[in-house]
């Protein structure tokens, strides 16, 4: 492990930003102050580059153990870092289900092996995902699980729903909810609205994804329990959680890049890079994500990272797979269209991005101060680029934001004082 010195660098700090240098030592930051003279290894001059927290994705779909052909953990990672991510929480929809401890200890057994970015595993909350009975929550927490969740899937008894709050609880975890109404998607591919009826796709009612917000708030709030929704895309959902939290409900929430930066035109490609569930919404529905996000309605950005195979998004609309290669586009399209808009801060952008992920799951991490773990990101902020999917090392290539300009190029990934990319 070698000595880093960060040098003339903007750092990214809870309440504004500050130059000063910071010293890295045997994993931590050991001095963060102006003119900061310690002998390093390895000097990294970040003149003009703002210094984050290392970035933490609390939602991502790393594909292994079953899906390694669409991404894997060694991919994963690559990605991830690239991304200027430092910490994944990976979901456990893979093949077996990670839904005992088995599984997550093979999780974090490998991905210390790639050893690039931190892994966190994710429970799933019931055996296979099936919604019927409970999983080993305990035993799965000992072997190194983050949080439980059917992602993918939402859980469609509110009687198991309740038990697993309440079971996570006495194990210091949350649940994390896919928020979905199967029965009234009925097929559904695309938001419902306007736009459906023109591509002649069969839409998703925002209603699908409101009511079981509502449940998981109603259980949450009766239960006094912590509840955190996954993936807000509807207005409605902004202000479900808004008003719940007002009157004291233990609920938090996050939303993606994708529901805040577009609108359902999109779909009329027919290209299936568009197709995620939740849906892309409208525009009444991308204002409210970022005034929720403005307002911390929404604690969290996290990509919901869904890699796939192009087999299975280049086909018909309707026969595609659900889901967006998102990790190693995530911060550019949030400081592009959150920070430079002013909807927020940079210091609210990393509070959403790694703080409060870190909070909400207990993990370390999340802020720079002398004595913390040195995982770090360094950003320029000033370049402008175009997205490039033939650039990304995830092995899933699909993402509706081929092409687009962007701001914001992480130049450096360090994780424990390692220095994991440079771009
Ligand atoms: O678009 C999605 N893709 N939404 C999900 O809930 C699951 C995910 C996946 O696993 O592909
Ligand atoms: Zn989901
Ligand atoms: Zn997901």
């Amino acid at each position: 492990m070698s000595n880093i010195l960060i040098k003339n660098g903007t750092v990214v700090l809870a309440d504004g930003c500050a130059a000063c240098d910071l010293y890295l030592k045997d994993g931590k930051i050991v001095r963060m102050a102006k003119a900061v003279q310690e002998k390093a290894d390895r000097v990294i001059d970040a003149t003009g580059l703002y210094v984050f927290p290392g970035l933490i994705d609390m939602h991502v779909h790393l594909r292994e153990p079953g899906f390694e052909y669409k991404e894997d953990i060694a991919s994963g990672s690559a990605a991830a870092v690239r991304g200027g991510f430092t910490q994944i929480c990976c979901m456990p929809n893979t093949q077996p289900v990670c839904d005992n401890a088995a599984v997550v200890g093979y999780i974090v057994a490998r991905a210390k092996e790639v050893g690039l970015c931190k892994v966190r595993p994710i429970g799933a909350i019931t055996k296979g995902s099936q919604g019927e009975q409970l999983a080993e929550i305990g035993k799965m927490k000992d072997a190194g699980a983050v949080a439980i969740s059917d992602d993918g899937k939402p859980v469609v008894s509110a009687r198991i729903m309740r038990l697993a709050m309440e079971y996570a609880s006495d194990f210091g975890m949350i649940c994390l909810s896919h928020c979905e109404d199967k029965d009234l998607v009925d097929g559904g591919v695309v938001n419902e609205g306007y736009n459906s009826t023109l591509a002649g796709l069969k839409g998703i009612p925002r209603a699908a994804e409101e009511i079981m917000i509502a449940r998981e708030i109603l259980l949450a709030e009766t239960l006094n329990k912590r509840v955190h929704i996954c993936h807000v895309s509807t207005k409605g959902g902004v202000q479900l959680i808004r008003e719940a939290k007002a009157r004291g409900v233990r609920v938090t929430a996050e939303t993606c890049p994708h529901y805040f930066t577009l609108i359902d035109d999109v779909i009329m490609s027919y290209d299936a890079n568009t197709k995620v569930n939740p849906p892309i919404r409208e525009r009444e529905d991308v204002e409210a994500i970022k005034l929720g996000l403005q307002d911390g309605t929404l604690d969290c950005i996290v990509t919901d990272h869904a890699p796939h195979h192009r087999d299975e998004k280049e086909v018909e609309y309707n026969l595609a797979a659900f889901g967006i290669s998102g990790i190693e586009t995530s911060f550019s399209l949030s400081y592009t269209n959150l920070v430079k808009t002013g909807v927020l801060t940079l210091e609210q952008l990393a509070e959403r991005m790694s703080a409060n992920p870190a909070s909400i799951l207990g993990l370390g991490g999340g802020a720079l101060r002398e004595g913390a773990v040195a995982d770090i990101m360094i950003a320029d902020l000033g370049e402008e680029y175009s997205i490039d999917s033939k650039q990304f090392v995830s092995k899933g290539k699909n993402t509706p934001f081929d092409g687009m300009r962007v701001y914001g190029k992480v130049k450096y990934t360090i994780v424990d004082g390692d220095i994991k990319y440079e771009g």
